[in-house]
């Protein structure tokens, strides 16, 4: 078991987590498990066996994700991927419809941004966190890392207007991150959009007014990531929708640009401006120098 791979799953307490935490372990995976939620987590690791470790982490703070990483390193020495699935939906509403009849002076509190700091920030920390730990990884530097995103972050709807911007957020940061990690780093990065899951982030009301075909079995969800990990699988920046039994690419539907080479050139790397941001050419053969 010593050169297994190691796998961080975020969320791992529950639903789609500890769905893929038990699939990877029975894989003979070594894996730390992290959850806020440490008597489930920990109850986990006890059930998956000696390979697996709880580790208490709050993915909306980056100290947190640092020294979960740091524990995680410490255990095993080596981190080979970050499943980054931790997710929960918008605690308050952008609509703000119970304070329609405020005094215009009477301005609403600001809204409870959890969401986007467990969605969006939890997965920026834990992207730039596995950068600097997969450098370090010994024999060949460099890694995996799928992210859990969502259907609403393709096809917005309106229950969750906070989740689907972060989420949205996600798949362009893997689309946009996946070429210059893959090419600097050797780090793949891809994206998992699943449809509606039976878990605890859903309702079971809204789960039994969903008829049978448009649920997603939580095996979709494990296949997806299964393939992603997989040693022969090169992607990278690969946006898979996970509906039902099926898991399709949807990169290529990405839109066209109206407006050809204009609209191209404008989001085109030009050399000198990502040196200025990140120190360093891109290295992308596609980069105006
Ligand atoms: N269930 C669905 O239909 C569905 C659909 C699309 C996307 N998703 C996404 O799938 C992922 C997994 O969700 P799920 O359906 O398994 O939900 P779930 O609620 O069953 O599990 C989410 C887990 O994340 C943990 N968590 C929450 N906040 C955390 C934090 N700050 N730090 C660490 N862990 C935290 C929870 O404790 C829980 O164990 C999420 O990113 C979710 O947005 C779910």
């Amino acid at each position: 078991m010593a050169d297994s791979k190691v796998g961080i799953v975020t969320g791992a307490a529950s639903g789609m987590g500890m769905a893929l935490a038990k699939h990877f372990a029975a894989q003979g995976w070594r894996l730390a498990l992290w959850d806020v939620n440490t008597k489930v987590g920990e109850e986990l690791a006890r059930e998956l066996g000696p390979n697996t470790f709880f580790v208490q982490c709050d993915v909306s703070s980056y100290d947190s994700q640092a020294r979960a990483y740091l524990a995680t390193w410490q255990k095993f020495g080596r981190i080979d991927a970050l499943l980054a699935n931790a997710g929960i939906v918008e605690r308050s509403s952008i609509f703000i419809f119970k304070y329609r009849s405020n005094k215009v002076e009477d301005v609403p509190p600001a809204p409870n941004l959890a969401c986007t700091d467990v969605d969006w920030k939890g997965v920026l920390y834990g992207v730039q966190l596995a950068i600097h730990f997969m450098r370090h990884n010994p024999g060949k530097p460099g890694g995996k890392i799928v992210v859990t995103a969502s259907n609403a972050a393709i096809h917005p709807h309106a229950s969750y207007p906070e989740y689907n911007g972060a989420k949205a957020a996600v798949v362009q940061l893997v689309r946009g991150v996946a070429e210059v990690l893959k090419i600097k780093e050797n780090i793949l990065i891809n994206c998992v959009c699943p449809g509606i899951v039976h878990t605890s982030i859903m309702p079971p009301e809204m789960v039994a007014a969903v008829s049978a075909e448009s649920l997603t079995p939580l095996d979709t969800i494990t296949r997806a990531y299964a393939g992603c990990l997989a040693d022969d699988d090169t992607r990278s920046g690969v946006i898979l929708e996970c509906s039902g039994t099926q898991i399709s690419d949807i990169e290529h539907e990405r839109l066209t640009f109206k407006n050809g080479v204009p609209s191209v050139r404008s989001v085109t790397v030009w050399d000198p401006l990502f040196k200025q941001i990140h120190g360093e050419p891109s290295e992308l053969p596609s980069a105006i120098l």
